[in-house]
């Protein structure tokens, strides 16, 4: 019953960020996404007898992919396969179920917060037995077994009903199809006081979840409306949906816009979040305020202990190069470590396996612990609402008295999308050539006193990641980053990150664009990227 098919390598199969992403046309090639599932199941490591997670965020291409990739386990002699029904898992679901099943590894369907349909993105990302992304080891042997594939197998007979729950064979594989929120949901329930929340809810506390048409609405329903006792509606775009209902599934000012709009007007529930296509990504909001996710990330971090599964405090926190100074704040008034890690949720996964770090973030709006091995937009909104419901203070207050406590880390990202790609790359080599005459320069009333292009060496495996993005640190601490997105599916995307720290209270409430005027001016300056993309103002402010 096993095909064997004689097939050609694509030579554009090397994992980004987050795994293989590419427009759906092309992944609907004839054996496109055949040649990396085969390369997944040649080039890892599956015990005996264990079992592989299989699910997606339902977007265009999932439940095809998800059927082939069932039948392709059969034939590879996986003895155990986990689907979530209907094809659907979120990110972080998938993550504790190759934990809590004790499986080798999963295969999660997503392009994240991509836009999807016929037209929109597709992507093929493998996790680890930790239940987290594959690390640059892994996708390596992925991608090197992509350039000789020569063929691929495949059970000669059907999946199973992908929305019927429970066991069934193929060949000689289970194949059992599980809800995919149940564990979920429990997990949910051991960290977060949902009692002392749902009582501030029936208090008066009011919220919208807005899920995007994406994977996160049968996980807030079930969580929000139906565990914690929201209000039925609370959950926005609840029913996930192929193409997201057309518009694209990123929790930002952009794309969440009416959530925005509502948050920021007369009838404002007290909080307000959304999350991404596969359910890791969050934004938060309050009445009348966005907080950013390098905020978010400092004032969970601060407040962590508020929640049950983080009573004994945190063991340290992690964030991104990118991400805000802010958490580093935190870790230091806590006597906690903090670690620097290059763009990318994978480089959080030793640190957390090691017991370093308890809490990460990420600029890019991901936030996420040690329950899973993603970053986990759910978990956000609920350590959010148990913090809430603790201090019964409003977001704006509490993000208020974090700053005054740590100052504030005025903070936004500029992202110039679909620039030439040679263009992108030339400003970057352009800025690398530069670094070593940089320290001294002036920039108005700015000196740079550090330029560098960030490496990182992983304390745990030894392993040097280099290239990560260019850091030009100014004297008082103000500080331009340069970095090339990683994520993107046409031309490049550039994206400028701009922070300056702000410790007198009485300078608090500025605007953002008036606080960080002369870093965008300087980064312009210094990265000439009006002479080098012909773009005059960044497609996305976040
Ligand atoms: C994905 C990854 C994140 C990363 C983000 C932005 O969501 O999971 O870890 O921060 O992409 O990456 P990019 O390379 O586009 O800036
Ligand atoms: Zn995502």
């Amino acid at each position: 019953m096993i095909r064997t098919v004689a097939t050609k390598p694509f030579d554009d199969q090397k994992p980004g960020t987050s795994g293989l992403r590419k427009k759906v046309p092309h992944f609907a090639q004839e054996n496109y996404a055949e040649n990396f599932l085969q390369a997944i199941f040649d080039a890892t490591e599956r015990p005996a007898g264990s079992a592989i997670v299989i699910g997606g965020d339902g977007r265009f291409l999932n439940a095809t992919v998800i059927r082939k990739a069932i039948r392709m386990a059969a034939a590879n002699g996986v003895a155990k396969v986990i689907v979530g029904q209907n094809g659907l898992l979120s990110t972080p679901a998938a993550s504790n179920l190759i934990r809590q099943r004790k499986a080798a590894g999963g295969i999660v369907l997503s392009a994240s917060h991509n836009p999807g349909g016929p037209d929109g993105d597709f992507g093929i990302k493998y996790n680890i037995a930790n239940g987290g992304p594959a690390p640059e080891g892994v996708t390596d042997a992925i991608y090197r077994r992509t350039r000789e594939i020569a063929d691929y197998r495949i059970w000669n007979g059907e999946a199973p009903d992908l929305s019927v729950v429970g066991t069934s064979r193929l060949g000689d594989m289970d194949v059992e199809i599980v809800d995919p929120v149940v564990d979920y949901a429990a997990l949910m329930e051991t960290l977060f006081d949902f009692a002392r929340i749902r009582e501030a809810i029936a208090g008066g506390l009011t919220l919208r979840f807005d899920a995007m048409h994406a994977v996160t609405g049968p996980y807030a329903r079930e969580i929000l409306e139906r565990r914690l006792g929201a209000p039925q509606g609370t959950v926005l775009n609840g029913v996930p949906s192929e193409d997201f209902g057309g518009g694209h599934p990123d929790p930002n000012v952009v794309w969440a816009a009416p959530l925005v709009d509502l948050m920021m007007g007369p009838t404002a529930p007290d909080f307000g979040a959304a999350s991404d296509g596969d359910g890791d990504r969050n934004m938060i909001l309050g009445r009348g305020i966005v907080v950013t996710p390098s905020d978010s990330l400092a004032v969970l971090a601060a407040n962590a202990h508020l929640a049950p599964g983080y009573a004994k405090g945190i063991a340290g926190i992690a964030r991104s190069m990118p991400t805000s100074g802010a958490a580093d704040r935190v870790a230091k008034a806590r006597g906690v470590g903090i670690y620097e890690t290059p763009t990318g949720w994978k480089f959080f996964g030793n640190l957390l396996d090691a017991g370093k770090v308890t809490i990460c973030g990420e600029e890019s709006a991901g936030t996420g612990s040690d329950h899973v091995r993603e970053k986990d937009g759910l978990w956000a909104v609920l350590l959010w609402l148990n913090i809430l419901a603790v201090r019964g203070q409003s977001v704006a207050d509490i993000v208020a008295a974090h700053w005054a406590e740590f100052g504030r880390n005025y903070y936004q990202r500029h992202d110039y999308e679909e620039v030439d790609k040679p263009a992108a790359e030339e400003l970057m080599n352009s800025l690398r050539g530069r670094l070593a005459s940089m320290a001294g320069q002036r920039f108005g009333t700015l000196v740079v006193s550090e330029a560098d292009d960030f490496s990182y060496k992983d304390p745990v495996d030894g392993s040097v990641s280099t290239g990560q993005g260019v850091r030009i640190v100014f004297s008082g601490g103000s500080r331009i980053v340069f970095r090339l997105s990683g994520t993107g599916t046409v031309g490049a995307t550039l994206r400028v990150y701009l922070e300056r720290f702000e410790p007198d209270p009485a300078r608090h409430a500025l605007p953002v664009e008036e606080a960080l005027k002369e870093l965008v001016d300087t980064a312009d300056a210094i990265g000439e990227i009006r002479a080098r993309t012909g773009r005059a103002e960044p497609d996305v402010r976040t």
